[in-house]
């Protein structure tokens, strides 16, 4: 009985902790739901044509034009075509895909 509280405990726990990171809780926060990534069943895989049905590149290459050292968004090796998840994570910690060589200091949301 105690022992089955406290896997209930920890699972809850892992989900939050789950729930908590990548951009699906920065957009569930923002009200839009499951759905608005993964389609209408709420099950379909995410890819960048997905992120870009809503941020259109241009719009979001200009947006960040000023971030130091450098956009992260254009680069002289991808232009504008790196997928999305080589930054930022659906559910997971974000990550500075760059800085496998380079040491810029982004904060990736
Ligand atoms: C901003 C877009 C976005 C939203 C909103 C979102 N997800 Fe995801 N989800 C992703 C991406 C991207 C992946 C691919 C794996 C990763 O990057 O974590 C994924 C993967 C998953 C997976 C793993 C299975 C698979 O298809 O790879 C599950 C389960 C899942 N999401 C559930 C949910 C649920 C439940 C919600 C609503 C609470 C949700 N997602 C909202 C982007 C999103
Ligand atoms: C249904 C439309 C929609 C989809 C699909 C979508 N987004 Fe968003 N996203 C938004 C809106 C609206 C905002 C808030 C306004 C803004 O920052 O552009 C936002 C904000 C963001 C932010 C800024 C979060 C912050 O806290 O600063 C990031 C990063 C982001 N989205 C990445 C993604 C990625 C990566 C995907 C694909 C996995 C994706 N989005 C899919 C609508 C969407
Ligand atoms: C090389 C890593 C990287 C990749 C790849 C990447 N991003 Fe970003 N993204 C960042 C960083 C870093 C920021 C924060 C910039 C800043 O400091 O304002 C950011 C910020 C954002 C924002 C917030 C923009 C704003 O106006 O403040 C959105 C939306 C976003 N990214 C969406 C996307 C989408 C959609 C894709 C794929 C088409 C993508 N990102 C690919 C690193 C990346
Ligand atoms: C696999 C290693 C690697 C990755 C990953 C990488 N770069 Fe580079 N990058 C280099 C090398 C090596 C140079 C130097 C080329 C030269 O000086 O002629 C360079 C040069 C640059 C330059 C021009 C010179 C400078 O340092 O200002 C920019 C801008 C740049 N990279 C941006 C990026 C961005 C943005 C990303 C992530 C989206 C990225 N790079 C990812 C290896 C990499």
């Amino acid at each position: 009985m105690f022992k089955q509280a406290i896997i209930a405990a920890a699972a809850a726990l892992l989900f939050a902790t789950a729930a908590s990171a990548g951009v699906a809780d920065h957009h569930t926060k923002m009200g839009l739901d499951c759905k608005s990534c993964h389609g209408p069943d709420g099950k379909g895989e995410v890819t960048t044509q997905t992120c870009t049905g809503c941020h259109q590149v241009d719009a979001l290459v200009a947006s960040t034009k000023d971030v130091k050292p450098t956009n992260p968004h254009v680069s002289p090796h991808y232009g504008n075509e790196l997928d999305c998840a080589s930054c930022h994570m659906g559910h997971g910690d974000s990550e500075n895909f760059c800085n496998q060589c380079h040491q810029f200091d982004f904060k990736v949301p």
